[in-house]
């Protein structure tokens, strides 16, 4: 009953550009442009590069063509695909269900220091300000809920009307202003206290030139590791998403364009972050005041902002608006991933699926709030960082999960219903498909052994 009276994207352009939604969000921003600095520039961009072609494109092609083939949600597409392999459904549906109420607790930090760019963007530099605030009883519960009612509110109005009309404002809103700001970082010059004068420019040779300097073998595998590993979360692969996506793309809808398209603007939003991010911070800090995570977004580079004088206030405003907009088509497909599972396995119409998803969420994620302060503990992860709720919740999720999904998707894609399941997808309608053979080796050999790898890392058994 399900397959005849599923929504659809409107055509291929709503649907890469909710791909892409999903794909771009914080990552992009305040992982890629930190890694690429520290790994020597150029080369991790170019290392990227590669492996979006090729490890990347494997995974997203596969959950796609998973998605559309069975045309069902990730908790019961598995299970379609070959009875004994629905386990991989209910990991790729609790994955989301752990991710979105912490996603949604950074995006209410996002909405928090937009609100305070609009009225008192000085407050922000304040030791202190960012701990004070996630720290606080009420206040980042408070942004929690508005930020997951919004994704709520989109959910809810449902595939067409809510998910692919808002990717198709978000996006392009997203893209002028990433530029925008990334054009303005590159015209920076600053003069420090020790008459030191450092401009965007320079800061850009950093980010874009390879420095090959110190690069031994061992170095180049840890770059490696850092791409793929960031590519990996990047794509948005491995929680469901693009099962859930790809299960409302028609048939007429040719992936191979489309995996790619959703790849390169994935890559672009990344680089252009890194064009946005890199010079300016170099400019006001010098290369150590490069950081990732949340001390980059909400501790250095409110810095960088204040110390661009006026006009900084309206750059950094245009920055949480833009952080907003990709962290909002992030967290709107966890939801929708998570959603469609209820409304597959539960037969629930969509509107008790997303409320029930939006109070699971609600619940979850003030136990991740309160993780910063009645509910405060510090635990080692077996990655070797520190955490509170919200690192677990990460670690669980994207350390150990994640790979596990990949590569039991790879495992049944390659060996048990065979690679031609995911290729007379791709090829119907007489598709042309490039990489074919590329495909086959990858998903079979070389992409499971990759993530294994990631998993052992994240076990902290490798590197
Ligand atoms: N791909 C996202 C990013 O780069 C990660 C993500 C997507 C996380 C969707 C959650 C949900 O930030």
């Amino acid at each position: 009953m399900e397959s005849n009276k599923r929504s659809n994207f409107s055509g291929s352009i709503g649907f890469v550009l909710a791909a892409a939604g999903s794909a771009v969000g914080l990552g992009n921003i305040w992982r890629f442009p930190y890694l690429a600095a520290k790994d020597g520039g150029g080369l991790f961009l170019v290392t990227y590069v590669i492996l979006a072609l090729t490890f990347g494109f494997t995974l997203l092609t596969t959950e796609i063509a998973i998605g559309r083939k069975t045309a069902q949600s990730p908790l019961t597409a598995y299970g379609k695909l070959h009875k004994s392999w629905g386990w991989i459904g209910v990991l790729a549906c609790l994955i989301p269900m752990i991710i979105l109420p912490y996603y949604s607790a950074i995006g209410g930090w996002i909405l928090k220091y937009l609100a305070a760019f609009c009225t008192d963007a000085t407050a922000t530099v304040a030791d202190g300000y960012f701990t004070g605030f996630i720290t606080a009883q009420w206040s980042p519960i408070i942004w929690f809920l508005v930020f997951l009612a919004a994704t709520t509110g989109v959910v809810y109005m449902g595939v067409n009307s809510g998910i692919e009309r808002m990717s198709k404002i978000m996006m392009p809103i997203l893209l002028v202003l990433i530029m925008g700001i990334a054009g303005f970082s590159l015209t920076l010059s600053h003069t420090d206290a020790n008459g030191v004068t450092r401009t965007g420019l320079e800061g850009l040779a950093i980010y874009v030139i390879p420095n090959l300097e110190g690069v031994t073998f061992g170095k180049f595998i840890s770059i490696l590791m850092d791409a793929m590993g960031q590519l990996f979360y990047s794509i948005s692969v491995a929680m469901g998403i693009m099962i859930a996506y790809g299960s409302y793309v028609k048939k007429e809808t040719n992936l191979v364009k489309s995996v790619n398209q959703i790849e390169f603007f994935d890559t672009l939003v990344a680089f252009l972050a890194g064009l946005m991010i890199v010079p300016a911070v170099y400019t006001f800090m010098g290369t150590e005041g490069m950081a990732a995570g949340p001390s980059l977004m909400f501790v250095s580079l409110p810095k960088v902002f204040d110390a661009m004088g006026g006009i900084g206030t309206i750059v950094g405003i245009a920055f949480f608006v833009m952080v907003a907009f990709a962290a909002l088509t992030s967290s709107i497909s966890l939801m929708e991933a998570v959603v469609s599972s209820f409304m597959d396995k539960l037969h629930l119409p969509r509107k008790a699926a997303v409320l029930s998803v939006a109070a699971i969420t609600a619940v979850l994620g003030l136990v991740v709030c309160l993780g910063y302060n009645v509910l405060y503990f510090e635990l080692t992860l077996p990655n070797g960082s520190v955490g509170q709720v919200l690192d677990v919740m990460d670690y669980v999720s994207n350390f150990v999960m994640m790979p596990v999904v990949a590569i039991a998707t790879c495992i049944l894609v390659g060996w048990v219903v065979k690679p031609q399941a995911v290729i007379g997808e791709v090829t119907h309608g007489g598709i042309h498909f490039g990489r074919e053979k590329l495909y086959v080796v990858m998903v079979k050999f070389i992409t499971p052994a990759m993530l294994a790898l990631l998993l052992l890392q994240s076990l902290g058994l490798f590197l």
